[in-house]
């Protein structure tokens, strides 16, 4: 299985999103080989909108088991009173997956180990399954976490993408066990995925700005 998993960041409101999810559907209806990947199991594709998009996005995607939500945080509260926080608890219906420890996190919002390690545990509890993005091999893995997204600092939002052989050289360095799933994410793109695609080490690409188009990102699904 291949995951093409989109990260919007925090860019779009209901209407844009909405906007997206019908040029996506449109072209998904059109392309009978991509319905086939999704019906077989090829391909997963996983759409991480901010939260207030979840809904009005799972109301309104292409129907099929292979194309899910993700959130791009969650709380490292339980369910309370936490005014402003989100859950995993108030999320379990809507999402399948939820990136933690993205490097903007770590980055803007001071995000700790601890913390992730906190997001980790509760995602689990409510069978949210976490995406863990690391920012090198020296990122620490919380226990039971089976799908890593190494992300290089550099190659985000830069249109640098790190070449093939020092990301597989990066996945060799990390203690991966036998049911892991490798993300590649930075500055990936229609254009320069297929170098990607042609090795078996990295199982799929975890998307920023290519991914905000509908057009591109469904390019991306197409190569796969
Ligand atoms: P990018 O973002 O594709 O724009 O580099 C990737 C990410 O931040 O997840």
């Amino acid at each position: 299985m291949k995951y093409l998993i989109a990260n919007w960041k925090s860019t779009k409101n209901v209407e844009a999103a909405l906007s997206w999810v019908d040029t996506f559907n449109k072209f998904v209806y059109k392309d009978k080989n991509l319905q086939k990947k999704l019906n077989e199991n090829y391909l997963k594709i996983i759409i991480c909108p901010s939260y207030h998009l979840l809904y009005p996005i799972k109301k309104s995607i292409y129907k099929n088991k292979n194309v899910v939500l993700g959130s791009q945080n969650v709380s490292f509260f339980d369910q309370g009173n936490y005014t402003g926080e989100v859950s995993a608890q108030n999320i379990k219906d809507l999402v399948e997956f939820s990136i933690v420890g993205h490097s903007e996190r770590r980055k803007y919002l001071k995000e700790k180990d601890n913390e992730i390690d906190q997001k980790v545990m509760l995602l689990k509890d409510y069978s949210i399954e976490p995406i863990l993005c690391i920012r090198d091999e020296k990122d620490l893995i919380p226990d039971k976490v089976n799908y890593i997204a190494y992300e290089p600092v550099y190659a985000i939002g830069t249109g640098k993408n790190e070449n093939v052989n020092d990301v597989i050289n990066t996945k060799n360095k990390i203690n991966l066990g036998s049911n892991s799933v490798f993300i590649y994410g930075g500055s990936v793109n229609p254009e320069n995925m297929t170098q990607y695609l042609q090795s078996s080490e990295i199982n799929g690409f975890l998307v920023g700005n290519a991914s905000k188009d509908p057009q591109s990102f469904i390019e991306m699904a197409s190569k796969i």
